[in-house]
């Protein structure tokens, strides 16, 4: 596990750039090897159609730490169903860009690069997938919904954000899809739950794993929570299955929630063959909060509020 040195700033309240500086704050460089294996090959299923398309797609690793090894694993697995994907490692600390640049030198690693930035996204086209993983976590609500709109509004047309957190070796995952509304914000399309069964006690276990934008909403009269409550109740329901191990009790479960709520039950979201590995999706209107404007956004022009 690679730990970066003092954490610098924390409960970060807003990304303002520093004058002609990056966007954003640096933050805990906390990785670790294969940590992100699940949202990515949820993304090499899920995107790929969108990662072929087009003349020079390019994926951004966005906060890739104080190792880059997250970067070159998602590139690897990228590339294997994209062969023409570049892919770019963005980090707002200097010296975990200079630690990125050290692994290509050479000339390893055709179309990856690193470069320094933040949620500006310092590069030559408009991206058509960033990922942002255990990013967001360390700044403030209001600023996570910005950095959506922000980030959002940045990505080629039809490109998507993926962002969520996980645990420290990725057993647990939660991360929200979504693309921009042409306008300047972002919609939220879809959010996953991902785990490693064997270990998860019930689903509600996830929710210590909920993005920013969501966490502080696992309350009663939120949709989320229901959600979760909904599917701790169908997990208990399907403990029989045990008897066939976790898998086949985490189906189950999920084939009994999918009668309450809309689970996306065929491929490319979802479907027994994606269920077994530990997942679910649904759409982003599952869980959107029920009174979003916790979202203080930086004014723009011709909007009032
Ligand atoms: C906890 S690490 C996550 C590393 C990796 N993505 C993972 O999940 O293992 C978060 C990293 O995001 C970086 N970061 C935070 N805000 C950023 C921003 N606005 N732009 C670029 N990097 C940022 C931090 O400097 C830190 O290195």
């Amino acid at each position: 596990m690679a730990r970066a040195h003092t954490p610098q700033r924390h409960g970060l309240q807003g990304h303002e750039p520093q004058r002609n500086g990056p966007q954003g704050e640096v933050t805990r460089g906390t990785t670790a090897p294969n940590r992100l294996r699940r949202v990515d090959r949820w993304i090499a299923a899920t995107q790929s159609g969108g990662l072929r398309a087009g003349p020079a797609p390019l994926a951004v690793d966005l906060g890739y730490g104080a190792s880059p090894v997250t970067t070159v694993e998602f590139y690897r697995r990228l590339r294997a169903v994209a062969p023409r994907l570049e892919v770019t490692g963005i980090e707002i600390d200097p010296d975990r860009v200079a630690a990125g640049r050290a692994v290509i030198a050479g000339g390893a690693y055709e179309g990856l690069s690193f470069r320094h930035g933040g949620f500006e996204l310092p590069v030559d086209r408009p991206p058509d997938l960033v990922r942002a993983f255990n990013v967001l976590r360390q700044y403030a609500e209001p600023a996570a919904w910005r950095a959506w709109d922000d980030l959002c509004a940045r990505l080629s047309p039809g490109g998507v954000l993926i962002e969520g957190t996980c645990d420290e070796i990725g057993r647990r995952a939660v991360w929200v899809g979504l693309g921009g509304d042409g306008a300047g914000s972002a919609r939220p399309r879809t959010i996953t739950f991902a785990a490693h069964l064997a270990t998860l006690e019930r689903p509600s276990d996830l929710a210590e794993r909920l993005p920013k934008t969501l966490i502080h909403r696992n309350v009663p009269g939120e949709r989320v929570h229901a959600l979760l409550t909904d599917f701790d109740r169908c997990w208990a329901t399907a403990a029989p299955y045990s008897a066939f191990g976790p898998r086949a009790r985490w189906i189950e479960a999920v084939s009994l929630l999918a009668r309450s709520h809309p689970v996306y039950a065929r491929p490319p979201y979802g479907g027994r063959g994606l269920w077994r590995l530990g997942e679910v999706t649904l759409p982003w209107s599952a869980v959107a909060p029920g009174d979003p404007p916790a979202r203080s956004r930086r004014p723009r022009p011709g909007r009032t509020r």
